[in-house]
């Protein structure tokens, strides 16, 4: 039998809820696929662990996490006791540097079920993918305060697009749009507004494409992009950005699709020289946290992508991945949903019902 091994970590607020759902529906899919997870879980990367050591995570992660074959992640964050910016930088934004995964997949989709906020909608309206750079760009602790305290401070934060980083969330993207059906490729810049790197970005985009013919192309400003993303939402099938612009537009779509609280995502290391990493879009909820309310399908579909990923589209893990969306699918349409879709189920009930699809599919 197959086995991989999985480091999970829950993280912090309703990253500790939705996971426990996660790991039924993807050990469900391992049992009825034939292959074997063998979960590892960490508390750290927590705000507890940060409040009893003072640190994110203890300083020999990278040893712990040796041999894994990917990591399972909640979310972290938990304002009131850490900076979001210690605490974050001090665990995912490590992952994803340290290990190089450097696309953030990011799929969005409407699906039957699901009461769309723009008006006229059908599933089918929206289903576009962003890629997201996702260890460079605007995300940087480049910078510093100067004259602090007196009314001539100065505070200059700078982002940084290598050429090398650019090209291969490029080249990535162009490939994911040629092996789809539109093969439409959106670029987002603000090559207006951001004159140096923005125009760059665009260069590269001509660059990269001259390899791909087959894949239409439109650059757009990220503001207008972001009205078309509400007004227009066919217009898209992949779209390509910068680690900042992919953030936002990751949550502006999933919003368009009803909520939040269904978007996955993975943030790869194509190479698979280092452990991949899948995660919800959203974060740790503070404000409904220790309800056992949260939607628990953005958690259960990354599991769903990370076990095609582990299994590189072999028959079993993309079976495994197509009946967890099934189920994901099935469960939207008849219900049980939860408060974010106008349900009144749980996390766990909703965990249960996609399991027990999964496992009877
Ligand atoms: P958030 O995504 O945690 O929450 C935003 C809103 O969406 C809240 O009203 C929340 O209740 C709702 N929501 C989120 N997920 C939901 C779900 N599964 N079901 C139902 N409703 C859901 O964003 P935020 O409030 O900006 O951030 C809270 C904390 O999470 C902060 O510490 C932030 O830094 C962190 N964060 C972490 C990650 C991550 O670990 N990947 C991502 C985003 C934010
Ligand atoms: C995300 C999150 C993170 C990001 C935060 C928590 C640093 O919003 O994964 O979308 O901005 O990348
Ligand atoms: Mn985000």
């Amino acid at each position: 039998t197959p086995t991989f091994r999985i480091a999970v970590i829950p993280g912090d607020g309703i990253g500790k809820e939705v996971m426990p759902e996660g790991l039924r529906v993807v050990q469900a899919a391992a049992a009825r696929f034939g292959f074997e997870l063998d979960c590892r879980v960490f508390d750290w990367a927590s705000a507890d662990y940060y409040a009893a050591h003072g640190q994110m995570m203890p300083d020999d992660w990278k040893e712990q996490l040796k041999g894994v074959d990917a990591l399972y992640f909640g979310a972290v964050g938990w304002p009131a006791t850490v900076p979001d910016h210690v605490s974050l930088w001090g665990s995912l934004l490590k992952f994803r540097r340290e290990f190089d995964q450097y696309i953030n997949l990011r799929p969005v989709r409407l699906f039957e079920g699901v009461p769309c906020p723009l008006a006229g909608r059908k599933p089918g309206d929206i289903d576009y993918l962003v890629v997201r750079e996702n260890t460079e760009g605007e995300y940087t602790s480049l910078g510093g305060v100067m004259y602090a305290g007196t009314e001539r401070e100065i505070v200059i934060q700078e982002s940084v697009f290598s050429r090398h980083g650019t090209d291969r969330v490029l080249r990535f993207a162009y490939e994911t749009a040629r092996a789809r059906e539109r093969r439409h490729l959106t670029v987002a810049t603000k090559s207006n507004g951001i004159a140096i790197s923005m125009p760059w970005w665009d260069g590269r985009a001509d660059a990269i494409g001259l390899d791909y013919p087959e894949v239409t192309v439109d650059k757009q400003h990220i503001d207008i992009l972001s009205a078309r993303f509400v007004l227009q939402p066919t217009r898209f099938d992949v779209v390509v950005a910068s680690n900042l612009f992919g953030d936002i537009l990751s949550d502006l779509g999933p919003a368009t699709t009803g909520t939040i609280g269904l978007a996955p995502s993975a943030n790869l290391n194509p190479e698979r020289r280092f452990p991949s990493l899948f995660e919800p879009v959203h974060g740790s909820a503070p404000d409904i946290y220790g309800q056992n309310i949260a939607n628990p399908i953005a958690m259960i579909w990354s599991g769903a992508l990370m076990l095609d990923f582990l299994t590189q589209g072999q028959s079993a893990g993309r079976a495994a991945h197509d009946a967890i969306l099934g189920a994901i699918e099935a469960v939207l349409r008849d219900g049980p949903r939860t408060r974010d879709l106008g349900g009144s189920a749980n996390t766990t009930e909703v965990g249960i019902a996609i399991a027990e699809r999964v496992s009877a599919s």
